[in-house]
């Protein structure tokens, strides 16, 4: 079983906190002629299409992409047998009735929408080109249509907020009537708008401890409104985890195609050019054969990120370890009550969610 990861790298515009591989496109034709080489690269995987069971388009912005150019994507994708989750990221201002029956013709199965706040000032200290109306417009045109996966991001910790704005947020989620979120708390990436006014003091970031007390909140508020906490930041309800996101926790091989996308297959991971004109000319920018001792590294860090932790006697016995004894660190978290251990799966306790990349950094 595989994953296909394709990257729209499209945007109407920036958002201050975003360091993905993105841009606005110049024209029309720009988009055009990135969907040209996207299909190249998409056929040089050809021999591993049959073990493809999940498909994910994320951005960028794939919902920028007109009717004409939505249909050209989405029909280079038509012939995959065996798909089990075919999701697309939306932007909730791009989406029209026309492209949502676009989605629904193409058998696209799960709808991600980046709402990140339904406050129009969070909204805008972000840089989103969206209104707490649209979130809504595009909710209903996608349920209207027969689409019942969906899952929303938001974003926590943004300079301005509080306890309150995190409720608030939450209470407009559970209106909403949706199985899947995913709450991220804001992270400040080099080269983006939003560290370059914190380097000239602009904003005071939120301070760890009060970090610490919103994701608390967010846990036990989710878990009071029947969302089991599957990822660290990952929440569902009625068995809508991502089988997708899952390829990557567990370590599983994937597909990556488009600008700056990387990929991990037949034991290498990769990572694709970011520029347009590099990747016309080569598609992979770097390669890494993963050896055992590091594919056992990464299994680790990916495992404790799951609520549900690792299945210690695998792990040994593939790796030819003995985990709790060659990582001592671990028995401590243990008797610490930052780890716990149930039917053989070492997983991350409630208090150990608050420190996991103290934890991670075993494996580093
Ligand atoms: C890859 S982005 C692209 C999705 C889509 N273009 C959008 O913006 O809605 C997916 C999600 O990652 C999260 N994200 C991106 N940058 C982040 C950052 N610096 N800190 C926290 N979350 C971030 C946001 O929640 C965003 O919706
Ligand atoms: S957050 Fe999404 S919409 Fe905003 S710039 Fe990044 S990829 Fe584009």
């Amino acid at each position: 079983m595989r994953g296909l990861y394709i990257h729209i790298p499209f945007c109407k515009r920036i958002c201050t906190y975003c360091d993905f591989t993105k841009r606005v496109p110049k024209d029309n034709l720009m988009i055009k002629e990135y969907l040209k080489y996207l299909k190249e690269e998409l056929f040089s995987y050809e021999k591993y299409f049959s073990s493809i069971e999940t498909i994910y388009i994320g951005g960028g912005t794939p919902t920028l992409l007109d009717e004409t150019d939505l249909t050209i994507l989405l029909d280079m994708l038509k012939d995959f047998k065996n798909i089990k989750e075919y999701s697309i990221e939306i932007n909730p201002e791009t989406l029209t009735l026309d492209k949502v029956k676009i989605l629904k013709k193409y058998g696209i199965n799960r709808c991600s929408i980046g709402v990140e706040s339904f406050d129009d000032n969070t909204l805008k200290i972000l840089g989103r080109s969206h209104t707490k109306n649209d979130i809504y417009n595009a909710v209903k045109m996608l349920k209207d249509n027969g689409f019942t996966n969906i899952n929303i991001d938001l974003i926590f910790a943004v300079p301005g907020q509080n306890i309150s704005s995190i409720e608030n947020d939450l209470k407009e989620f559970y209106k909403l009537d949706i199985n899947h979120l995913s709450y991220y708390s804001l992270i400040l990436e080099e080269n983006t708008i939003l560290y370059h006014k914190y380097k000239h003091n602009l904003f005071k970031p939120i301070d760890n401890e009060i970090e610490a007390k919103m994701y608390e909140f967010i846990i036990n508020d989710l878990e009071k409104n029947d969302f089991k906490q599957y990822e660290i930041s990952n929440f569902s309800k009625n068995n809508s985890e991502s089988i997708h996101n899952k390829i990557y926790w567990e370590n599983k091989e994937y597909i990556g195609v488009g600008l700056g996308a990387s990929g991990y297959v037949d034991s290498t991971r990769y990572t694709n050019n970011n520029l347009l004109k590099e990747y016309y000319k080569k598609y992979r920018k770097t390669e890494e054969f993963i050896d055992k001792n590091t594919k056992f590294s990464e299994e680790m860090i990916l495992g404790l990120r799951m609520l549900k932790g690792i299945n210690i006697d695998f792990v040994n016995k593939k790796y030819d370890k003995d985990i709790l004894n060659d990582f001592s660190e671990l028995k401590k978290y243990v008797n610490n009550g930052f780890l716990a251990i149930d039917n053989g799966y070492l997983h991350l306790t409630k208090k150990g969610l608050l420190i996991g990349n103290d934890i991670f950094e075993l494996f580093i």
